[in-house]
């Protein structure tokens, strides 16, 4: 048994493929592979060229997505000005949202609660140069907390340690103060790093080329859970 399986049972991970690693001439198969493969979650990137420094799915295309599959739609908006586009990826079928609390062109409050406006959850990222602190005014608003392990932008980035403290920290604040959040992983998460991940409190694992640059998803995918306690 290794450490992470000691503190997170197997059942209790989500492994969440990031569909920006995946083969873009193929996309429809490669959603629906993903989920035959055994993942419980599809994370969406998406960007807009400015809040980081790339381009990546537009509502249009997520709602084409839409009637392929039946994982839920985890979408994480690196957006400068996601108010304006909430509405869209609320109707292209996203069943949570997360956004980052370095946005400052609307009061991070407001748009928590315009999230929540359309029902679907709501989740925190940070990018790593945010103090983790940072985000305690709002954790009893949130459905998920994202401390990223690299800066967005790009897959296949290596892992940034510091993001475990945040993990930690998140954990024990939690625990203490009763709170019903969960702790999302996203950016080098692989077979590498997973242990000290999920030790460290993530239950939600984002990985994008760990499972799409690999040439058995279903194995990529199961690398993922702890070992004690394989998935069929
Ligand atoms: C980066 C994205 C990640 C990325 C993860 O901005 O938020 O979801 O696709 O890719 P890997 O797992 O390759 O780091
Ligand atoms: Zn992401």
């Amino acid at each position: 048994m290794n450490s992470a399986a000691m503190v997170t049972r197997s059942e209790d991970l989500k492994i969440a493929p990031s569909l920006l690693a995946a083969d873009f001439s193929r996309l429809a198969a490669e959603v629906q592979y993903i989920e035959d493969a055994g993942a419980d979650l599809l994370h969406l990137d998406v960007m807009d060229g400015h809040f980081v420094p790339n381009l990546a799915l537009s509502p249009g295309l997520i709602k084409s997505l839409r009637p392929l599959t039946q994982l839920p739609f985890d979408v994480h908006l690196m957006l400068t000005h996601p108010q304006e586009h909430i509405p869209a990826f609320v109707e292209a079928g996203a069943d949570r949202i997360t956004v980052h609390l370095e946005v400052n062109s609307t009061p991070i409050l407001a748009l928590i609660d315009q999230i929540k406006s359309y029902g679907v959850e709501v989740g925190l990222a940070l990018c790593p140069p945010t103090k983790v602190e940072t985000v305690s005014p709002f954790l009893s608003q949130v459905d998920l907390v994202l401390p990223m392990s690299v800066s967005p932008g790009f897959s296949g980035q290596s892992f940034q340690l510091p993001a475990l403290e945040k993990m930690d920290w998140l954990k024990q604040k939690i625990k203490r103060d009763n709170l019903s959040v969960t702790i999302q992983a996203d950016g080098g998460v692989n077979s590498d790093t997973v242990a000290a991940v999920v030790a460290n409190g993530a239950t939600i694992l984002v990985a994008g080329s760990a499972i799409f640059k690999s040439d058995d998803y279903h194995a990529a995918i199961q690398e993922l859970r702890p070992s004690s306690s394989p998935r069929e």
